[in-house]
């Protein structure tokens, strides 16, 4: 599979967000036809993306960034991951299917924000620290590549959530 390159690990995780903005905005513009297989590209890229992150780009801050600033990161994934999970499980005829995947985007839109906002932004914050984000990039880029095989071959299961409990006791 052709693989872009990326400078490092923050460039990746970027171009990852340029990526699914681009694909909210078809959806957005498209006709009933293409919905389905759009959303679902969605879900696909957002789960994956949120996987990279939590796995691997995340805990390599931990104790080195702001915690508040990786805590709100899981719980927004968590929240976003409701919404892929149900939008992957209904089809485009359902009742409120286009408002899942407008509010998603709305929910990605400030959570990318919060990743890539100038200083006070998590990537930010992790450039001014002592991370090889060239060694990080490799380790994502691997596990990217198996999770898109992944994707293709059986398809993902549905997106778990980390941080949120969705049924408390
Ligand atoms: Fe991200
Ligand atoms: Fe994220």
């Amino acid at each position: 599979m052709a693989q872009e390159s990326f400078t490092d690990a923050i460039a990746l995780l970027k171009a990852d967000h340029r990526k699914v903005e681009g694909l909210f905005e078809q959806f957005a513009a498209a006709a009933a036809g293409p919905k389905a297989k759009l959303a679902r590209q969605i879900c696909t890229e957002l789960k994956i993306h949120t996987t990279v992150e939590e796995e691997i780009f995340y805990p390599a801050f931990r104790g080195k960034i702001e915690d508040d600033t990786l805590d709100e990161a899981y719980v927004e994934h968590d929240g976003a991951k409701v919404l892929v999970n149900d939008i992957e499980a209904g089809s485009p005829e359902d009742d409120f299917y286009d408002a899942k995947v407008t509010v998603l985007f709305e929910e990605i839109k400030h959570h990318v924000h919060e990743e890539e906002m100038p200083s006070e932004g998590m990537f930010a914050q992790c450039r001014k620290t002592d991370v090889d984000l060239v060694a990080l990039r490799d380790l994502m880029v691997s596990r990217k590549q198996e999770l898109m095989l992944q994707a293709e071959r059986e398809g993902l299961p549905p997106a778990q959530p980390r941080a949120v409990n969705l049924q408390p006791a």
